[in-house]
């Protein structure tokens, strides 16, 4: 492709980009998460070529936004941190005591964009260690761009809300206390969070939400550890009566 072209392309690949932004009555009315820094960011990435296009919203959470974006066919997801709605003191305490973050201060933005490339490089040691993970690709500032988990129109459900057989929450009870024991005992990570809100189901759990998941040096490490077997027993313990806190436990070799 000569140079000439290259940029054509690209020009028309960030109107249309923009484009979809303005279409979407979603993103219309979006503007706490599409300030302008934002939107340059994704105009830099579509530029980039990480990103074709960008589509409709899939979730709003507590601090993030969560878009469908495509780049040559691979569908992906977008996670934006919210920079005016974000909590920000949380953030910052999940951070300290982690010698990978523990020195960021400074502005909003600045602790924000380090909990994003946390949750990048917890996904990222999550997967090395086995777990299986939505697949990291970038960040830039407050923007995650992700493997999606299921299809564009039909993203996988979350944990709770699907229906299993006996035989397959066993089986994934047992997956999910591997996790559980890999993350701790491989990655060095705790997730902090792990909970039927944030396992995905295709036809195998897929675990996702790590911004706040935290090295073992953090002081609240075992506190956060012993809540997340404690969700994950009980939650298997009231739906399908299996599972117990003691049989994760058998897994996890603490230090
Ligand atoms: N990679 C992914 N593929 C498909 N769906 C996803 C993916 N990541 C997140 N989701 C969907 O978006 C929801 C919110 O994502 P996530 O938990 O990472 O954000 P959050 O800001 O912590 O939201 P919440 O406050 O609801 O937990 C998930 O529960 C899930 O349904
Ligand atoms: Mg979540």
């Amino acid at each position: 492709m000569s140079r000439a072209t290259r940029e054509e392309d690209l020009d028309t690949r960030i109107d249309l980009l923009r484009e979809r932004i303005k279409d979407s009555d979603d993103l219309k009315v979006k503007g706490d998460v599409f300030d302008t820094r934002t939107l340059m960011n994704l105009y830099a990435l579509a530029s980039k070529g990480v990103i074709d296009a960008l589509g409709g919203e899939i979730s709003t959470g507590k601090e993030a936004n969560l878009f469908y974006a495509i780049r040559e066919g691979q569908e992906l997801v977008i996670k934006i941190y919210r920079i005016t709605t974000s909590n920000f003191q949380a953030m910052q305490d999940y951070m300290h005591g982690d010698p990978r973050f523990g020195n960021i201060k400074g502005t909003k933005r600045a602790v924000i964009s380090a909990w994003t490339r946390k949750e990048f490089r917890n996904l990222k040691r999550a997967e090395e260690a086995g777990v299986r993970v939505p697949h990291p690709i970038v960040t830039r500032d407050n923007i995650l761009i992700m493997e999606l988990i299921g299809e564009k129109d039909n993203p996988a459900p979350q944990l709770r809300n699907v229906d299993l057989e006996l035989d397959e929450a066993k089986r994934i009870f047992n997956k999910l206390s591997d996790y559980i024991s890999l993350l701790y005992n491989k990655a060095d990570l705790v997730h902090a969070d792990f909970s039927e809100f944030n396992v995905l189901y295709d036809g195998d759990p897929v675990v996702i939400d790590m911004g706040q998941s935290v090295t073992l040096e953090h002081p609240m490490a075992s506190k956060f550890l012993a809540r997340d077997v404690t969700n994950i027993a009980r939650y298997f313990e009231k739906k399908y009566g299996i599972g117990s806190e003691e049989e994760i436990w058998s897994k996890v070799k603490v230090q």
